[in-house]
């Protein structure tokens, strides 16, 4: 099928509709993009063109649209241990510290966790620091999965992996410790390191008083599609879930400086992370 070119009228009012619905902005060069995501999207749902599937969007009357369409434009590229140093910081500098604290339950909260890659590498790292350090950290741990997007929830939920993501990140040690051969080209996250974790849908633009009080949050590689007056709001409204002290992980590219002032920056051998001022 042709794919239709949107006007730059209708670009304008998707783009609207889409920062409205989760925050995204879009900037003026994405109208490539953009179009072809919708067209296969148009396609898909068999509309008969383009134009009909927005009129439908701009009446609002539709929810499930609405989700697919967010689905199709957001972003949902993750890896297994990204960036390392969260990780190498939470095994050598954090769990030592926390497991001195006696927190119990701790509680991690990892805010757009995309397929569960982010999730399951914090389960991965409690489980290598564990066993490296008996009797250190005895609490019960609980990891809050969360994300805008149905599907990637659903994927998380499942934790099955096909060898192209199982190529990301993981050490050839790691995948046979915690994860099981399902013989067909994929591989299972072992029920241990799913022990504690689960996942649910929610949008950042939503509170995030029902989620209980966090020890660590992860909010990684999502703040940069949002316009500043969004961050400084996602970054305030965490700052009200973190337990005094708690800790913010943000992605390589993110600070929150010059959006919110509840956070300060701490310096561990391993890289930076921020701390809920007191
Ligand atoms: C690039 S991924 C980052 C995944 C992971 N945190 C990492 O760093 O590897 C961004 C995720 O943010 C989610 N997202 C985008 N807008 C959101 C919103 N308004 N609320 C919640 N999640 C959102 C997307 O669905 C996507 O899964």
């Amino acid at each position: 099928m042709s794919q239709l070119k949107l006007s730059d009228a209708d670009y304008d009012a998707f783009r609207k509709i889409l920062e409205d619905a989760c925050g995204i902005v879009l900037g003026e060069n994405k109208h490539y993009l953009v179009t072809s995501r919708l067209n296969r999207l148009s396609e898909e749902l068999s509309y008969p063109s383009l134009s009909d599937m927005l009129e439908k969007l701009r009446q609002g009357r539709d929810a499930k649209l609405k989700e697919r369409i967010v689905d199709a434009m957001t972003t949902n590229e993750t890896s297994w241990f990204r960036d390392r140093y969260p990780f190498e910081m939470l095994k050598n500098s954090l769990l030592p510290e926390l497991g001195k604290q006696k927190i119990n339950p701790l509680r991690i909260w990892s805010a757009a966790s995309s397929t569960g890659q982010e999730i399951y590498s914090i389960s991965m790292t409690l489980h290598e620091f564990k066993q490296l350090n008996p009797g250190v950290l005895n609490s019960r741990v609980e990891i809050v999965g969360t994300d805008i997007s149905p599907t990637v929830i659903k994927a998380a939920q499942d934790a099955k992996y096909d060898e192209l993501s199982m190529g990301r990140g993981l050490t050839d040690e790691r995948r046979q410790r915690f994860f099981m051969d399902n013989k067909d080209g994929g591989w299972t996250v072992k029920p241990e390191i799913r022990m504690g974790t689960r996942f649910t849908e929610l949008n950042l633009l939503n509170s995030y008083t029902l989620l209980g009080k966090f020890d660590i949050i992860f909010c990684r590689n999502v703040l940069i599609y949002f316009a500043s007056e969004l961050k400084t709001d996602i970054l305030d409204r965490m700052a009200q879930v973190l337990k005094p002290g708690g800790l913010l992980f943000l992605g390589g590219s993110e600070s929150p400086t010059g959006y919110s002032k509840a956070y300060e920056m701490v310096r561990y051998p391993e890289g930076v992370v921020y701390r809920l001022k007191g």
